[in-house]
């Protein structure tokens, strides 16, 4: 039997830090603040916001909550980030992605103040990530990172094969782990919905990383034995014996391949709570930066 990741006691021992630090901060005058805007009424998107301001307030962050209708226009979501941007207790903004069609996505990313982004989705941010300079790493990936190192699967001179490539999880990964640095060091390889015969790659595997968003897409036949697999999707399938009618699962289909896996994360339970860790992580590292900004003296 594989060994199970586990990413709630991977991420409690994150929060312990972040809280640590958090608070140290708070004793110098400068109480970490993060505003979460959500647009529209996306269900999924409503339960990671919720889970947003549960953490800040166990770690003792100061959340500013922004809900504003799926009408809203794009014009009005800048104004809101300016503002943000302008005000001090606000030291991360994250902008809860998908935003509905009228609004685009690259002019919302861009204007959040790089200082400020706690998603690290800024464009000068994803730069540089990729040029291996100390930055807020968007929160997935860099979870990922973190559950690797933590559970003993050091991905130096590992290949690892990242199935999916989005800007928010696949290309970050490969930035991240590519990087000359601790916890990198691997041999990428990124797969995606045009691959062609994508089991022969995904059998390449020493560490798997799926983000593809199809439930239970990766099979036991698409990897070898001894894997360790990061199973990023978080899935709503129909389950008319749940009370909420449906349950969650991640894109390995998690009972067949764990028998032939080395390690694995579960869903619920594995990338999930990790995500919000490094968000707290950043938003502290953010309001970390800016009282130091504000010292006569210091840049
Ligand atoms: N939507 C899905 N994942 C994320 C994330 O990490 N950050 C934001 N802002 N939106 C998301």
């Amino acid at each position: 039997m594989a060994q199970i990741i586990d990413g709630l006691k991977i991420s409690a021992e994150i929060r312990a830090e972040v809280a640590r630090d958090a608070k140290a901060l708070a004793k110098r005058g400068v109480v970490p603040g993060l505003a979460v805007v959500l647009v529209g009424e996306n269900p999924a998107s409503q339960v990671y916001v919720r889970k947003k301001k549960q953490a800040c307030a166990e770690l003792g962050i100061a959340s500013f909550d922004y809900d504003l209708p799926a009408s809203c226009t794009e014009k009005r979501l800048l104004a809101l980030i300016d503002e943000l941007n302008a005000n001090p207790k606000v030291h991360g903004i994250l902008v809860q992605l998908p935003l509905p069609g009228q609004i685009r996505e690259a002019a919302v990313l861009n204007a959040v103040d790089p200082a400020k982004d706690a998603d690290g989705f800024h464009p000068m941010n994803m730069g540089r990530m990729l040029n291996g300079e100390e930055t807020a790493l968007p929160c997935t990936p860099h979870g990922c990172q973190q559950l690797l190192m933590r559970s003993g699967h050091d991905p130096a001179g590992k290949h690892v094969v990242i199935v999916g490539r989005s800007n928010i999880v696949g290309k970050p990964m490969a930035a991240i782990l590519m990087q000359k640095a601790a916890g990198a060091n691997a041999t990428v390889t990124i797969c995606h919905s045009r691959t062609a015969d994508l089991p022969k790659i995904t059998r390449q595997a020493d560490i798997l990383i799926a983000a593809i968003g199809v439930p239970e897409f990766i099979k036991a036949p698409m990897v070898r034995k001894g894997v360790v697999v990061i199973d990023v999707g978080t899935n709503r399938v129909p389950d008319a014996s749940k009370k909420s009618g449906y349950r969650l699962v991640g894109d390995v289909d998690f009972a067949a391949v764990s028998r032939k896996a080395a390690a694995i994360t579960p869903v619920p339970g594995g990338v999930g709570p990790m995500t919000i860790t490094m968000l707290m992580k950043n938003t502290v590292e953010a309001a970390r930066r800016a009282s130091l900004r504000r010292k006569p003296g210091n840049k």
